[in-house]
Protein backbone atom coordinates (compact mmCIF):
# COMPACT_ATOMS: atom_id res chain seq x y z
CA UNK A 1 0.00 0.00 0.00
CA UNK A 2 2.78 2.65 0.99
CA UNK A 3 4.44 2.05 -2.36
CA UNK A 4 1.60 2.34 -3.97
CA UNK A 5 1.17 5.83 -2.95
CA UNK A 6 4.48 6.37 -3.23
CA UNK A 7 3.85 5.42 -7.35
CA UNK A 8 1.13 8.03 -7.25
CA UNK A 9 3.45 10.57 -5.96
CA UNK A 10 5.96 9.86 -8.41
CA UNK A 11 3.44 9.70 -10.99
CA UNK A 12 2.14 13.44 -9.97
CA UNK A 13 5.38 14.71 -10.17
CA UNK A 14 5.82 13.22 -13.42
CA UNK A 15 2.36 15.05 -15.05
CA UNK A 16 3.49 18.14 -13.44
CA UNK A 17 6.99 18.09 -15.55
CA UNK A 18 5.44 17.18 -18.79
CA UNK A 19 2.97 19.86 -18.66
CA UNK A 20 5.93 22.40 -17.62
CA UNK A 21 7.41 21.30 -20.56
CA UNK A 22 4.63 21.31 -22.67
CA UNK A 23 3.34 24.44 -21.78
CA UNK A 24 6.88 26.09 -22.59
CA UNK A 25 6.71 25.43 -26.04
CA UNK A 26 3.23 25.99 -26.68
CA UNK A 27 4.09 29.50 -25.07
CA UNK A 28 7.79 29.57 -26.90
CA UNK A 29 5.46 29.49 -30.33
CA UNK A 30 3.23 32.41 -29.08
CA UNK A 31 5.62 34.45 -28.31
CA UNK A 32 8.28 35.83 -30.35
CA UNK A 33 10.94 37.64 -28.30
CA UNK A 34 12.92 40.67 -30.15
CA UNK A 35 16.57 40.60 -29.02
CA UNK A 36 17.98 44.40 -29.27
CA UNK A 37 21.31 44.77 -30.82
CA UNK A 38 22.80 46.90 -28.11
CA UNK A 39 21.84 47.16 -24.31
CA UNK A 40 18.96 49.35 -24.13
CA UNK A 41 20.82 51.35 -21.05
CA UNK A 42 24.61 51.82 -22.75
CA UNK A 43 26.92 52.01 -19.47
CA UNK A 44 29.33 54.61 -20.35
CA UNK A 45 32.68 53.54 -18.72
CA UNK A 46 34.95 56.22 -20.19
CA UNK A 47 35.04 58.06 -16.96
CA UNK A 48 36.27 55.12 -14.88
CA UNK A 49 40.24 55.52 -15.63
CA UNK A 50 40.75 53.91 -18.61
CA UNK A 51 42.31 50.05 -17.31
CA UNK A 52 41.99 48.71 -20.77
CA UNK A 53 42.40 51.70 -23.18
CA UNK A 54 45.61 53.03 -24.53
CA UNK A 55 47.90 55.42 -23.47
CA UNK A 56 47.12 57.60 -26.05
CA UNK A 57 43.53 57.79 -24.94
CA UNK A 58 43.98 57.68 -21.33
CA UNK A 59 45.01 61.98 -20.96
CA UNK A 60 41.48 63.02 -21.48
CA UNK A 61 39.32 60.35 -20.34
CA UNK A 62 41.07 60.55 -16.66
CA UNK A 63 39.66 61.54 -13.71
CA UNK A 64 40.81 65.14 -13.38
CA UNK A 65 43.37 65.56 -11.19
CA UNK A 66 45.08 69.45 -11.00
CA UNK A 67 42.12 70.74 -9.14
CA UNK A 68 42.86 68.55 -6.14
CA UNK A 69 46.53 69.16 -6.23
CA UNK A 70 46.25 72.86 -5.02
CA UNK A 71 44.80 71.21 -1.46
CA UNK A 72 46.24 68.06 -1.43
CA UNK A 73 47.73 66.68 1.88
CA UNK A 74 52.12 66.33 1.55
CA UNK A 75 52.15 64.75 4.28
CA UNK A 76 49.99 62.13 3.20
CA UNK A 77 51.68 61.82 0.11
CA UNK A 78 54.91 61.55 1.95
CA UNK A 79 53.30 58.63 3.86
CA UNK A 80 52.25 56.96 1.04
CA UNK A 81 55.75 57.63 -0.98
CA UNK A 82 56.24 54.74 1.55
CA UNK A 83 55.45 52.38 -1.28
CA UNK A 84 57.87 53.25 -3.71
CA UNK A 85 60.80 54.11 -1.12
CA UNK A 86 61.34 50.58 -1.56
CA UNK A 87 62.97 51.19 -5.18
CA UNK A 88 63.46 55.47 -5.36
CA UNK A 89 65.24 57.84 -3.09
CA UNK A 90 63.63 60.70 -2.48
CA UNK A 91 66.63 63.03 -1.61
CA UNK A 92 68.31 65.73 -3.42
CA UNK A 93 71.21 63.79 -5.01
CA UNK A 94 69.90 60.52 -3.73
CA UNK A 95 71.37 57.23 -5.66
CA UNK A 96 69.37 55.29 -7.97
CA UNK A 97 67.76 52.28 -6.52
CA UNK A 98 66.04 49.25 -8.27
CA UNK A 99 64.37 52.94 -9.94
CA UNK A 100 65.73 56.29 -10.45
CA UNK A 101 66.31 59.16 -7.41
CA UNK A 102 63.07 60.80 -7.64
CA UNK A 103 64.35 64.07 -6.69
CA UNK A 104 62.78 67.31 -9.00
CA UNK A 105 61.27 64.90 -11.60
CA UNK A 106 58.38 67.02 -11.21
CA UNK A 107 58.59 68.68 -15.41
CA UNK A 108 61.53 66.94 -15.74
CA UNK A 109 62.39 65.07 -18.95
CA UNK A 110 60.62 61.00 -18.87
CA UNK A 111 63.96 58.84 -18.07
CA UNK A 112 66.16 61.79 -17.55
CA UNK A 113 68.15 60.67 -14.11
CA UNK A 114 71.84 60.31 -14.99
CA UNK A 115 73.04 56.81 -14.37
CA UNK A 116 69.90 55.17 -14.13
CA UNK A 117 69.61 52.57 -16.73
CA UNK A 118 65.66 53.04 -18.23
CA UNK A 119 63.74 50.75 -19.93
CA UNK A 120 63.59 51.05 -23.76
CA UNK A 121 59.72 52.08 -23.23
CA UNK A 122 60.73 54.90 -20.85
CA UNK A 123 63.53 55.92 -22.88
CA UNK A 124 61.41 56.27 -25.63
CA UNK A 125 58.24 58.29 -24.09
CA UNK A 126 59.56 61.22 -24.51
CA UNK A 127 58.54 64.22 -23.05
CA UNK A 128 58.27 65.86 -19.19
CA UNK A 129 56.64 64.14 -16.34
CA UNK A 130 54.27 67.19 -16.20
CA UNK A 131 51.23 66.40 -13.58
CA UNK A 132 48.64 64.68 -16.17
CA UNK A 133 51.43 62.05 -17.16
CA UNK A 134 52.54 61.26 -13.66
CA UNK A 135 48.73 61.03 -13.06
CA UNK A 136 48.26 58.45 -16.10
CA UNK A 137 51.21 56.58 -15.10
CA UNK A 138 50.68 56.09 -11.60
CA UNK A 139 47.40 55.45 -11.89
CA UNK A 140 48.81 51.98 -13.92
CA UNK A 141 52.24 51.85 -14.84
CA UNK A 142 52.11 49.48 -17.35
CA UNK A 143 49.28 50.45 -19.28
CA UNK A 144 50.36 54.12 -19.75
CA UNK A 145 54.39 52.72 -20.71
CA UNK A 146 53.83 49.24 -21.57
CA UNK A 147 56.79 47.22 -21.07
CA UNK A 148 58.13 49.69 -18.30
CA UNK A 149 60.07 48.04 -15.59
CA UNK A 150 58.57 50.05 -12.75
CA UNK A 151 56.87 46.80 -10.77
CA UNK A 152 54.25 48.95 -8.58
CA UNK A 153 50.41 48.73 -9.39
CA UNK A 154 49.09 51.90 -9.35
CA UNK A 155 46.95 54.28 -7.13
CA UNK A 156 43.18 53.79 -8.15
CA UNK A 157 42.09 56.32 -5.66
CA UNK A 158 42.46 59.71 -7.39
CA UNK A 159 42.92 61.25 -4.21
CA UNK A 160 46.05 59.10 -3.30
CA UNK A 161 47.57 60.15 -6.88
CA UNK A 162 47.26 63.72 -6.03
CA UNK A 163 48.60 63.66 -2.55
CA UNK A 164 52.11 61.56 -3.74
CA UNK A 165 52.05 63.67 -6.80
CA UNK A 166 51.89 66.93 -4.38
CA UNK A 167 54.44 65.15 -2.43
CA UNK A 168 57.24 64.78 -5.75
CA UNK A 169 56.52 68.61 -6.29
CA UNK A 170 57.79 69.25 -2.91
CA UNK A 171 60.82 67.38 -3.70
CA UNK A 172 62.66 70.61 -5.74
CA UNK A 173 64.58 73.67 -4.95
CA UNK A 174 62.32 75.60 -6.49
CA UNK A 175 58.84 73.58 -6.65
CA UNK A 176 57.00 73.80 -10.31
CA UNK A 177 54.04 75.99 -9.77
CA UNK A 178 50.85 74.47 -9.63
CA UNK A 179 47.71 74.67 -12.09
CA UNK A 180 46.35 77.73 -12.87
CA UNK A 181 42.74 77.78 -12.69
CA UNK A 182 42.48 78.12 -16.81
CA UNK A 183 44.55 74.32 -16.81
CA UNK A 184 41.65 73.23 -14.45
CA UNK A 185 38.55 74.53 -16.29
CA UNK A 186 40.46 73.14 -19.45
CA UNK A 187 41.38 69.64 -17.45
CA UNK A 188 37.95 69.85 -16.48
CA UNK A 189 36.41 70.26 -19.87
CA UNK A 190 37.84 67.01 -21.03
CA UNK A 191 41.41 68.65 -22.14
C1 LIG B 1 59.22 47.78 -7.39
C2 LIG B 1 60.00 48.97 -7.58
C3 LIG B 1 59.27 50.29 -7.80
C4 LIG B 1 58.26 50.83 -7.04
C5 LIG B 1 57.55 50.25 -5.83
C6 LIG B 1 57.98 52.12 -7.61
N1 LIG B 1 58.79 52.35 -8.70
FE1 LIG B 1 58.85 54.00 -9.84
N2 LIG B 1 60.22 53.17 -11.05
C7 LIG B 1 60.79 51.92 -10.85
C8 LIG B 1 61.63 51.60 -11.98
C9 LIG B 1 62.44 50.31 -12.18
C10 LIG B 1 61.57 52.71 -12.85
C11 LIG B 1 62.21 52.84 -14.21
C12 LIG B 1 61.16 52.32 -15.18
C13 LIG B 1 61.66 51.99 -16.57
O1 LIG B 1 62.81 52.29 -16.90
O2 LIG B 1 60.83 51.44 -17.33
C14 LIG B 1 60.68 53.68 -12.22
C15 LIG B 1 60.38 54.92 -12.77
C16 LIG B 1 59.59 55.87 -12.14
C17 LIG B 1 59.37 57.20 -12.63
C18 LIG B 1 59.96 57.80 -13.90
C19 LIG B 1 61.24 58.49 -13.51
C20 LIG B 1 62.03 59.08 -14.66
O3 LIG B 1 63.12 59.58 -14.38
O4 LIG B 1 61.56 59.06 -15.81
C21 LIG B 1 58.56 57.83 -11.73
C22 LIG B 1 58.04 59.25 -11.81
C23 LIG B 1 58.28 56.89 -10.68
N3 LIG B 1 58.92 55.71 -10.96
C24 LIG B 1 57.50 57.17 -9.59
C25 LIG B 1 57.15 56.22 -8.63
C26 LIG B 1 56.27 56.50 -7.52
C27 LIG B 1 55.67 57.85 -7.19
C28 LIG B 1 56.11 55.32 -6.86
C29 LIG B 1 55.23 55.04 -5.65
C30 LIG B 1 53.88 55.39 -5.79
C31 LIG B 1 56.92 54.32 -7.54
N4 LIG B 1 57.53 54.90 -8.60
C32 LIG B 1 57.04 53.00 -7.13
C33 LIG B 1 60.57 51.07 -9.78
C34 LIG B 1 59.59 51.25 -8.83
Amino acid sequence: MASLELNKFAAGILCAGLLAMVAGKVAGGLVHPVYLEQNAYVVDTSALGGAATSPAEEGPSMEPILALLATADVAKGQKAFKKCAACHTADKGGKNKIGPNLYGVVNAGTGGKDGFKYSAPLTGLGGNWDYASLNSFLTKPKAFVPGTKMNFPGFKKVGDRAAVIAYLRSLADSPAALPTAVEIAKEASGG
